[in-house]
């Protein structure tokens, strides 16, 4: 029985089709096939059994990758529920094959924001050992009504609530959490002392970020441009916000198709690492006057204002690849505009009262997991086999830990970059003794 807007209803999932299921079963089988880390961890887990009688609930993206991820976790002998991570990610037809093999999934394609919320509830009404986020909602919402605070949001999550918020985090083992954004929420609960139970940053890992934030980003966000658009990179000024490592991707990629990238930052030694990496930097008020294309992935706020907005030529697309949709200024756009109107699927044409066209794709949220398919299942191969790494480890370490933000341990990540260099088919050295011994000390010279 769950509460549906108040009022009880008696269903297990909530999707938008169930008829969807057989493309969804396609579409994981072909995911399936470009994760073999995942893959043995599966194995593994299917016969040692590391997660019997856990129920996690998680909020990630709805795609093909995070099915691989749900089957190795039940695999192990977990119950899983899944919500999204965001309103407009989910493929509805992972969504409903997930449903029709009894996972506990409440996600549809363009939720709106109760709708979202009121799925944050049922993860909340799972009573998990583990919460596992993508950028922080299910844990940030659980401490919120904890500590009795928060918005409308929260108000929402309340008002769909059947357990006693208080047993939920105290019998709680940890949470893990997937982003870069979503790790700096969680570092400033840390911060502030309310973190009621630890969290494993999966971010941290560097078979994790160096990969998935890089190449995963990097390529999937021009996708998501080029499939929205069709638009051709060559030649374009494509102005890159942030020089993070989903940045760098960005940038890489870009100039890759033949763009000419600048970036943008407010970090002076990521400004000087693009700058000796060959691209052009400068502030964004700069930039916007000669951009094409311009893509936020900062993790920040009104990286794009109304201020950048006037100064840019007409026919410009903004797309944002951070995880929430703020760093694009939409109310300051809106303001700034006479009429909008769909032009085609996910590109919004809004005209400024100053007669230039500006446009937004995807609604100015992740336009790789919007107008794309998100990372390719190889890099989220590796993401996700940290993100089962990590929940095995809580089961076994959690309740020895403080509540804190953990890394895994370098030989966790080490293992998985091992298992996937070897399905590369790929070899490397060993050290010798003598190379062993000549790292081991301080006496040895030229
Ligand atoms: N985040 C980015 N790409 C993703 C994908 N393909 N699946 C789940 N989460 C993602």
């Amino acid at each position: 029985m769950i509460l549906f807007l108040g009022k009880a209803v008696d269903v297990d999932f909530k999707v938008k089709d169930l008829k969807l299921a057989e493309e969804g079963f396609k579409k994981i089988r072909w995911a399936e096939q470009y994760m073999p880390v995942l893959r043995l961890i599966r194995e593994e887990f299917s016969e040692s059994l590391p997660l019997k009688g856990i129920r996690i609930s998680a909020s990630l993206h709805v795609t093909k990758e995070t099915a691989v991820l749900v089957r190795t976790l039940r695999a192990g002998g977990a119950e899983v529920l899944l919500v999204p991570s965001n309103p407009l990610s989910t493929q509805d037809d992972v969504a409903a094959a997930l449903a029709q093999e009894g996972v506990k999934v409440f996600a549809w394609r363009g939720m709106s924001t109760q709708d979202y919320y009121w799925a944050i509830a049922q993860a909340i009404n799972f009573k998990p050992h583990i919460t596992m986020d993508d950028g922080a909602d299910i844990v940030s919402t659980l401490h919120k009504l904890y500590l009795n605070s928060g918005g409308e949001e929260v108000e929402v999550v309340r008002e769909s609530l059947d357990v006693n918020v208080a047993e939920v985090v105290n019998n709680a083992i940890g949470g893990t959490e997937e982003t870069t954004t979503g790790v700096i929420r969680i570092r400033m609960m840390e911060k502030e002392k309310v973190l009621q139970y630890p969290v494993i940053a999966v971010n941290d890992s560097l078979t994790k970020y160096l990969f998935d934030n890089r190449y995963g980003t990097g390529q999937s966000t021009l996708d998501g441009i080029i499939r929205a658009t069709n638009v051709l990179i060559a030649g374009k000024r494509v102005v890159v916000a942030g020089y993070g490592w989903c940045g760098r991707g960005i940038a890489m990629r870009a100039r890759g198709l033949g763009a000419h990238v600048i970036i943008t930052e407010v970090d002076p030694i990521k400004a000087l690492e693009a700058t000796y990496d060959g691209f052009r930097v400068m502030p964004m008020k700069e930039a916007a006057k000669i951009g094409d294309v311009f893509i936020t992935a900062t993790g920040n706020k009104n990286v794009i204002r109304g201020e950048h907005i006037l100064l840019m030529k007409d026919g410009v697309i903004l797309a944002n690849a951070g995880h929430f949709n703020v760093e694009i200024d939409l109310e300051a756009l809106r303001t700034l505009s006479k009429e909008r109107r769909l032009v085609r699927t996910n590109v919004e044409e809004y005209v400024l009262k100053n007669g230039k066209r500006v446009y937004l794709l995807a609604e100015g949220r992740l336009v790789n997991l919007v107008a794309a398919e998100g990372h390719p299942s190889e890099v989220m191969d590796m993401s996700f086999s940290n993100q089962a790494m990590a929940v095995k480890f809580l089961v076994e370490k959690g309740v020895e830990l403080a509540p804190r933000v953990y890394s895994l341990p370098r030989d966790i990540d080490n293992y998985i970059a091992k298992l996937k260099l070897k399905s590369l088919g790929v070899g490397i050295d060993e050290l010798t003794e003598e190379q062993k011994e000549y790292l081991a000390t301080w006496r040895l010279g030229t």
